[in-house]
């Protein structure tokens, strides 16, 4: 499917007619304006830009100004696509105004469709706050890396007794009204209950096959980050070695005086 004209209703449409749907999480134009030229659904900027575009060990110290910043670059390269904008740590926590106020600023000033909030049942009146004011919400829940210390690092969440916890998390948000629930590193069976009994789309990572839609952080599909692989992620392309090797022929042909040629030199 084009990307063009992707609504909250024609995602649900799809979820309806059992059609599997689309997100990339990405952070700049270039990349962005490939995605909707593929055709993906749904483009996600993830506070993962914390980690992958920043060099940072979590995604704990991204800031709404970040998120600004670079939703805004996301929709100049993908003007058509729908735009989902992760809420940083610590800017939907601390007080609904607050976060209404922090919500309504990237809405109005980066043209996204949507914003993602993690967390179940604690943030399950702020959902329905944003909601009954208009602006669509995305859930995130199972491994939430904004509470990664609490959690104690990565892992999976929702095996054994946590999958009681998963589903009532999931129950309260879409209760509350989100219509699209991310499940992060979830076991598949649960994913697959979930999703089978759910209003709302479920889109997995680490969720198995099950849910309504996938995303992919761009920079793992494309394979230029190398140095962790989690078990969820398939490169597409081994980005980094393709692009490892074009440097090194650019540094041997300076260095050989092959490259500017005439066909790059001006008269
Ligand atoms: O920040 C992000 O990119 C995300 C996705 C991996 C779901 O939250």
């Amino acid at each position: 499917m084009s990307a063009e004209g992707v609504t909250v209703r024609s995602l649900l449409k799809k979820k309806r007619e059992g059609k599997k749907i689309t997100m990339i999480s990405t952070y700049d134009y270039l990349s962005a304006r490939l995605c909707q030229q593929a055709g993906i659904d749904c483009i996600l900027v993830g506070d993962s830009l914390g980690m992958v575009f920043q060099g940072l060990d979590t995604t704990l110290p991204v800031t709404v100004d970040e998120m600004v910043y670079h939703t805004k670059a996301v929709r100049r390269g993908a003007r058509e696509s729908f735009i989902i904008v992760d809420m940083p740590f610590m800017s939907y926590q601390v007080s609904i105004e607050e976060a209404l106020k922090n919500c309504g600023r990237v809405i109005k000033e980066t043209g996204a469709n949507a914003v993602k909030i993690e967390g179940g049942e604690e943030v399950a009146e702020l959902i329905h706050r944003l909601v009954s004011m208009g602006i669509p919400v995305v859930g995130h829940i199972g491994f939430t890396p904004q509470s990664i210390h609490a959690l104690g690092g990565y892992r999976v969440v929702g095996r054994a007794e946590e999958a009681t916890r998963v589903r009532e998390d999931f129950r309260a948000i879409e209760d509350a009204g989100a219509f699209m629930v991310v499940l992060e590193s979830v076991p598949k069976d649960l994913a697959k209950e979930i999703t089978e009994n759910s209003r709302a789309i479920t889109i997995g990572i680490g969720a198995g096959p099950y849910c309504d839609g996938q995303v992919l952080v761009f920079y793992d599909l494309v394979g230029l980050v190398e140095e962790i692989k989690p078990k969820f992620v398939k490169r597409y392309v081994e980005g980094a070695r393709i692009f490892r090797e074009a440097i090194k022929r650019f540094i041997e042909e300076v260095e050989g005086g092959v490259f500017p040629s005439e066909v790059e030199s001006y008269g």
